[in-house]
């Protein structure tokens, strides 16, 4: 016959096994509650899905929001191109009501003039993906202001208060005369030297591509799946100038590292 235990021993503990996960009464209790912590982490990461993907080298590291305000796509009064005298900030870019034909489709409520210019596209034996033989959609959009050939105030609805083509404020790239695009920013019509955009994203083709479904913090044209194009946009976002003091400006993931790059490349 087994002797009964004193009740105060059995109290807290648990067993599995004959082992003891928590027993106060042994000082187990440090020890217990790690495994404890490790138990629920665990299963935490697997409901999450994190342990079953692929194992990456990145956490996404997105670029901390500095927003559009202040930055160099901030043609307003308080911006760093002052171009009118209207408080207005996405008038350059966007219009609530009356956006012109131009890229709508790709481009939500756009309301800036649309590049027609002919670009050289980049072109190399390598690629997989098809290529446009013209850059579209998202990409005219940056173009057209980037291409140094249409203003900055080439607008279709203008600011309240106008005043939208007064560039003698404008600092850095933009013309004081013309509010044409001639600094740094200004990419002109040679896109050769740009890292492939319009092009379709075909990780079947091209080993060297992370799946599409891994993607993070980048962005392919219309989504992330497979055959999607990459745009200006898919490397930088227009809102978010990121960083502030950063060399890398508005880009969607920071480059420190090649972080961006292999964002989609694997090597
Ligand atoms: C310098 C040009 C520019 C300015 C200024 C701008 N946008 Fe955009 N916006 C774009 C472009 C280009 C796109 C198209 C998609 C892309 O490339 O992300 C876009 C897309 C969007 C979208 C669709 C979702 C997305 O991110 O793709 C929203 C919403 C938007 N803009 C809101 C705004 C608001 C609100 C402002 C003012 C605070 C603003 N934008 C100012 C260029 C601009
Ligand atoms: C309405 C005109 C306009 C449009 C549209 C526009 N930009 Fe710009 N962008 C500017 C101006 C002005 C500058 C400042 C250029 C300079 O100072 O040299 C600039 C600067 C930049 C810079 C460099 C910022 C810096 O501080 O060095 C990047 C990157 C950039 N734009 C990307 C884009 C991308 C990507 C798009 C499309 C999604 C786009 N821009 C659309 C006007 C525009
Ligand atoms: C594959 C990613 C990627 C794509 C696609 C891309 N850019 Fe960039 N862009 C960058 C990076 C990274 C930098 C920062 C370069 C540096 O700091 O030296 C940059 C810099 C810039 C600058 C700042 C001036 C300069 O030349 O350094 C402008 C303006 C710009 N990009 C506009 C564009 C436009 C417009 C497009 C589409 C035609 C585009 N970018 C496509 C990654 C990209
Ligand atoms: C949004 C995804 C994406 C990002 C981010 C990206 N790339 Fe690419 N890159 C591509 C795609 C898609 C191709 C075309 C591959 C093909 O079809 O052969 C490509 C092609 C290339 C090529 C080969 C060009 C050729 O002539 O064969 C090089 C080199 C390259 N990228 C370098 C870079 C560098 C450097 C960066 C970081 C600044 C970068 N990429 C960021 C998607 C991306």
């Amino acid at each position: 016959m087994q002797q009964a235990r004193p009740r105060f021993k059995r109290k807290f503990s648990l067993r599995w096994r004959g082992r003891r996960w928590y027993d106060p009464n042994e000082r187990k209790v440090l020890w217990s509650s790690l495994c404890f912590i490790l138990v629920t982490a665990l299963v935490r990461l697997l409901i999450v899905g994190d342990l079953l993907l692929y194992p990456t080298p990145l956490a996404a590291k997105i670029a901390p929001s500095r927003g559009l305000s202040g930055t160099a796509h901030d043609l307003s009064a308080t911006g760093l191109n002052h171009v009118t005298a209207s408080k207005e900030v996405c008038i350059f870019c966007h219009t609530p009501h009356d956006s012109p034909e131009g890229i709508k489709g790709s481009v939500p409520i756009w309301n800036h003039a649309t590049t027609s210019q002919q670009f050289l596209v980049y072109s190399s034996p390598d690629l997989k993906g098809i290529i446009d033989a013209q850059p579209v959609g998202p990409s005219l959009a940056c173009l057209s202001c980037h291409d140094g050939t249409l203003a900055m105030g080439a607008i279709h609805e203008l600011p309240i208060g106008g005043g939208q083509d007064d560039y003698s404020q404008a600092t850095g790239g933009v013309n004081t005369t013309t509010g044409l695009m001639e600094g740094t920013g200004r990419i002109g019509r040679n896109l050769s030297s740009v890292h492939p955009i319009s092009i379709a994203y075909r990780d079947d083709l091209d080993k060297s591509l992370r799946p599409p479904s891994e993607l993070q913090g980048v962005h392919l044209y219309p989504s992330n799946v497979r055959g999607a194009k990459v745009q200006c946009g898919s490397c930088h976002d227009p809102h978010n100038f990121g960083i502030k003091g950063s060399t890398a400006p508005f880009l969607r993931v920071t480059k420190e590292g090649s972080t961006l790059c292999l964002s989609c490349h694997l090597m």
